[in-house]
């Protein structure tokens, strides 16, 4: 089932000739990759062109294809391999133990009333008790929604009642770089309507066992995650069940041409798409070990990673060039005293790999025989859109070549897609064009990624918009109005840097910032953190009362010439804005204040 098409990301001539077809017929190209989905009943067409419906008439379900009936053929071979934040903290997690504990917890949820559609929210670290609560809710057609274990009480909240959950699945703390992280004190800011069912200690819990399925069609609903967009508020996409499946699952077994025998490890979070896609339901659909990791990378010695590579045997690996970049800072030797010789295929994903990291990457980790998968795609776009072919001659740092299927183009610098494929977000709107909000340029056949052109920032590889910084700062007391744009960095791709305008007000500079540390941290997380405040009098803004932020983005990045000032009613703002960037505070150095 999985090997006929090891090629096809891997010869440029077979591509092309898969590629054209693909386009030109959609319905065909899918038609051959629907085989690998086991149904309940087949699907009428894989992509009817004229109504533009993904598997109308198709019935399965996606719990049913990673557990089910991989525990019926492998029941022994391990399905998660976990490991935490002590090196011999290891858990080994068979197909058959999977569909247990995945049993468990669906039989859980129906006995507190949770039916088919119903948003059942997971706030959770990186356990194994986590993906299986996420195929639980698959397995009983209820709709998951994941939010980040990184994440504050307000941002749960937030989209625990705006998703309208009503249980969540969770555990009460757990550790990461050897300090406790305290997930139960984040409840109190809950609806009371919503049911907390801790999972901890999921082998005392009595309930009586259901083995149900919960079949799903081509139209339900699989999950909700919440992320970044332009406005103020999270932005919220729905994926489908079955068509999500086909898309995520073609598209990892071809680009990264996988084998029966892959060990698999992406260091992602379930709180992520990536962590979704490819380390939940990607993986399991075609019965291949995935090792999740709850720990940091760094602690308590800096080759976390490599130890595990080592000692599990992991053949694809999957990350993100933030952690490249921040491992890259240790001695080779964390990583030389390791065997890596069964790493074939190195992937990365989440924001733009710069050459010096796709370098270390693929001479260090890679010892020159991996080819690296600078792997392209978004929340909305369900699965990976744009890779390289799979060769030992790529161009560092260029992503490469539109997945089967799929007609990308660029228009105004913009990446855009054409036409409809099956990992489209339910949430899209159907008759327009897919607005990617990332500019992209050719270099020759292949597409290179130059990163976000609207107002949301990537900080290591973490998708947040600069209103909802905005939002946060302006809370604060003492403060008018700010504008929050990106810059770069060296280790996390981009940080935040807030231009800040205050009320007249008594309080110490340190004081104030103190403060908008410490609301963005309550409101988003700690991961959103502004590292740059720069205080002006008056922000740059249009005749209409806009805040001209593409000025105050060339003004944080020192950039001499500045792109339309004429729009600027109040120019005066700009000569201030230059001044106050100049002497930014940076704020790492007030955290110790
Ligand atoms: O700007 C692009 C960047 O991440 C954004 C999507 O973020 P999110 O929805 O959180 O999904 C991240 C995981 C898929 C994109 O709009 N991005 C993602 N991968 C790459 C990338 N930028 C450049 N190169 C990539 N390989």
């Amino acid at each position: 089932m999985l090997f006929d098409h090891e090629s096809a990301w891997a010869d440029e001539q077979i591509y092309n000739k898969i590629y054209e077809n693909s386009i030109k017929f959609p319905n065909e190209f899918w038609t051959h990759h629907i085989k690998d989905i086991s149904w309940q009943k087949e699907p009428d067409s894989a992509f009817d062109e004229i109504s533009e419906k993904w598997l109308s008439g198709g019935i399965s379900n996606v719990c049913y294809n990673c557990v089910d009936r991989h525990a019926l053929k492998n029941p022994n071979k391990p399905a998660i391999i976990w490991y935490g934040d002590e090196e011999n903290d290891r858990r080994e997690i068979s197909f058959s133990k999977l569909l247990d504990i995945v049993t468990k917890i669906a039989s859980i949820l129906k006995s507190r009333g949770i039916k088919k559609g119903d948003v059942v929210g997971i706030y959770m670290p990186m356990v194994p008790e986590a993906i299986a609560a996420m195929l639980a809710c698959a397995r009983i057609g209820a709709i998951h929604l994941v939010i980040f274990a990184g994440f504050s009480a307000e941002a749960l909240a937030y989209r625990l009642s705006s998703a309208n959950a009503k249980v969540l699945l969770t555990i009460n703390a757990f550790k990461r770089g050897g300090k406790e992280v305290n997930l139960s004190k984040n409840f109190d800011l809950l609806k009371s309507d919503i049911k907390i069912i801790n999972l901890e200690n999921l082998e005392n819990y009595k309930v009586e066992l259901t083995n149900e399925i919960n079949w799903q069609n081509s139209e339900d609903d699989l999950f909700i995650l919440y992320t970044s967009g332009s406005s103020g508020n999270p932005k919220k996409i729905v994926h489908s069940a079955l068509p999500y499946m086909l898309y995520v699952t073609t598209t990892f077994k071809i680009i990264f041409g996988i084998k029966e025998d892959d060990v698999y490890f992406c260091t992602s979070d379930i709180g992520w798409i990536t962590g979704h896609s490819y380390i939940t339901y990607a993986p399991l659909f075609y019965g291949l070990t995935t090792v999740i990791f709850s720990g940091s990378p760094t602690y308590p010695t800096a080759d976390r990673y490599w130890k595990i590579i080592e000692q599990e045997k992991v053949s694809i690996f999957y990350t993100a060039p933030t952690a490249i970049r921040s491992l890259q800072m240790f001695n080779k030797k964390f990583v030389k005293d390791h065997d890596l010789s069964l790493l074939r295929i190195l992937g990365s994903v989440g924001e733009p790999i710069n050459k010096s990291a796709w370098k270390w990457y693929f001479e260090t980790v890679g010892n020159k025989k991996c080819p690296i998968m600078d792997t392209w795609w978004q929340t909305e776009t369900g699965g990976i859109v744009i890779a390289p072919l799979r060769s030992l001659h790529q161009k560092p740092a260029v992503a490469g070549r539109p997945f089967f299927g799929i007609k990308t183009n660029i228009i105004y610098s913009e990446l855009i897609i054409e036409n409809k494929w099956p990992g489209i977000c339910k949430t899209s709107k159907s008759h327009e064009v897919f607005k990617t909000g990332d500019g992209a340029i050719y270099d020759g056949n292949d597409i290179k990624i130059s990163g976000r052109m609207d107002d949301v920032i990537n900080i290591s590889g973490h998708r947040l918009g600069t209103a909802e910084f905005e939002c946060a700062i302006n809370k604060i007391n003492e403060v008018k109005e700010s504008a929050v744009v990106a810059v770069p960095d060296e280790i996390k791709g981009q940080t935040a840097f807030a231009f800040v305008v205050l009320n007249d007000n008594k309080n110490s500079i340190p004081d104030i910032i103190k403060k908008i540390i410490k609301s963005t941290r309550n409101i988003i997380g700690p991961i959103a953190k502004a590292d740059f405040v720069a205080f002006v009098p008056d922000l740059p803004k249009t005749r209409s009362g806009k805040i001209v932020r593409h000025l105050l983005r060339d003004v944080a990045n020192n950039r001499k010439n500045l792109s339309e000032i004429h729009s600027v009613a109040n120019p005066k703002a700009i000569e201030f804005a230059k001044i106050a960037a100049s002497q930014a505070i940076f704020c790492p150095d007030m955290c110790r204040l």
